[in-house]
């Protein structure tokens, strides 16, 4: 587990409780493997293209018969699936955007979830070609969504879940940070449930040396 790349969707500049929480998330990764290489990939500060003709038309077809802008696009494209491909670990931080992932994550996910290359299909159905890596995903939103009232309208988790699976990816934990728009008491409770969170998925992959939380307090 020596490579983690962590695909950032928050502004800089802008408070982001979904940043804190991934930086611990990565913060602790790291002091259990000190050679882990943490590659970041912070679509929102360097926003993606869209997927646009060049892509969308070159996308299936084989290298060496594309015109100039599928060429552009496809070696863009390339670029961001070489880093997934080369990692063992992926940290996604999301806000919540309107019940969904931002759209510049989308349009990051619009560029590696690519036929032949993250998936294929065989007789059975459709076959995830990025396996074996772990994924965590930290999702932050202004209201609660894991359970209650507004549960229904949560397209974030569900659909990075089924999006990351599809591609093979789906050994998925998942850190949230939730209610931070509901007042202090809440946000103080989403900030301690989050950590907790963490120290969990961070216990659960790499069970050694005993516990982060115990490794804090010491
Ligand atoms: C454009 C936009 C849309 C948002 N949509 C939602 C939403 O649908 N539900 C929600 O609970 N919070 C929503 N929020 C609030 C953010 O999810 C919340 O502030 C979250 O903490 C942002 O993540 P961050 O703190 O990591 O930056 C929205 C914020 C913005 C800027």
């Amino acid at each position: 587990m020596k490579r983690i790349l962590w695909v950032s969707s928050n502004l800089h500049g802008v408070t982001s409780h979904s940043q804190s929480i991934a930086q611990r998330v990565v913060d602790e990764l790291k002091s259990r493997i000190p050679d882990a290489e943490v590659v970041v990939r912070d679509v929102a500060n360097q926003p993606l293209p869209h997927a646009g003709a060049g892509f969308v038309t070159g996308r299936r077809l084989p290298y060496g018969e594309h015109n100039a802008d599928q060429a552009e696009a496809i070696a863009a494209s390339d670029v961001l699936v070489a880093e997934l491909q080369a990692a063992d670990v992926v940290v996604v931080t999301a806000p919540m955007h309107n019940f969904g992932v931002p759209s510049a994550l989308k349009a990051w996910i619009d560029q590696i979830v690519r036929p032949g290359v993250a998936f294929t299909y065989s007789a059975t159905g459709p076959v995830g070609l990025l396996r074996g890596k772990k994924v965590i995903f930290v999702l932050a939103s202004g209201g609660i969504y894991s359970e209650g009232p507004m549960r229904a309208f949560d397209f974030q988790e569900p659909y990075l879940r089924a999006v990351f699976s599809f591609i093979g990816m789906d050994d998925i934990r998942v850190v949230r940070i939730e209610g931070v728009a509901l007042g202090e008491a809440a946000l103080a409770r989403a900030v301690a449930k989050a950590h907790a969170q963490v120290d969990q998925v961070v216990r659960e992959l790499l069970p050694i040396d005993g516990s982060p939380a115990e490794r804090v307090a010491a």
